[in-house]
């Protein structure tokens, strides 16, 4: 089949568009409002973009407050500052908790039932059950050209300048056990999977 996405055509039960680019890694944000409140949400429009310096990026939809804006994306282009949870099998339940549209000055953590910790070089706290963490600085938004306003994106990068690793997830030979980390992804739909031993296979890149 071949469709083009602006005449919606595919003739499917659903939009199949996020069922092809899977599976997309999840980026748990946590972020302050200008009073210091704490907001956490999951966002699969999520990836590393360059290396030096790491970079990260995600991507916001419009949100239910009257400003149009999700919280995450508020919060950060005011503080400058957030930190991306890294999403596991053990806290798949809590992550998709967070997803709930709440009211702004809601504190997701309780909600959730997590533990919020501080960081180390910004002060939007990490949720201590996720096992990595990585502070960042704002860099900017980017609106995404969109067909109407109601289905606008917009980007945030996001320099990464500390990084939190639990000690238990480096091997002796230096390397991270991604087996045992165990992160979850996005797939389709309602769907996820999960990076464990058996879905994990190595190859040699070519000389
Ligand atoms: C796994 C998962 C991934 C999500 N990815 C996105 C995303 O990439 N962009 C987005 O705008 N919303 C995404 N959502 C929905 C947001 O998490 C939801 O709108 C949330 O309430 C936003 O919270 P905030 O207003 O506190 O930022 C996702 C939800 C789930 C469960």
């Amino acid at each position: 089949m071949f469709y083009e996405p602006h005449k919606k055509n595919h003739g499917l039960a659903r939009n199949p568009f996020n069922s092809l680019i899977i599976p997309r890694p999840i980026g748990w944000i946590s972020s302050i409002d200008k009073d210091g409140l704490f907001n956490l949400a999951p966002y699969s429009f999520f990836n590393a973009v360059s290396y030096q310096p790491p970079t990260v990026m995600f991507s916001a939809g419009v949100g239910s407050a009257s400003d149009g804006m999700k919280d995450s994306l508020r919060n950060i282009e005011a503080s400058g500052e957030f930190v991306c949870n890294l999403a596991t099998w053990e806290t798949r339940e809590q992550m998709n908790q967070t997803s709930a549209a709440v009211p702004p000055r809601t504190d997701e953590i309780d909600l959730a039932g997590l533990t919020a910790i501080a960081s180390k070089l910004v002060k939007v706290p990490r949720i201590a059950e996720a096992p990595v963490h990585l502070e960042c600085r704002y860099i900017k938004s980017v609106d995404i050209p969109s067909w109407k306003e109601a289905g606008k994106y917009v980007m945030v990068l996001g320099e990464v300048i500390g990084v939190h690793i639990r000690d238990e997830l480096i091997t002796a030979d230096g390397l991270i056990d991604v087996a045992s980390m165990r992160p979850i992804g996005r797939l389709g739909y309602n769907d996820y999977t999960c990076v464990d031993g058996d879905t994990i296979f190595g190859m040699d890149r070519p000389t």
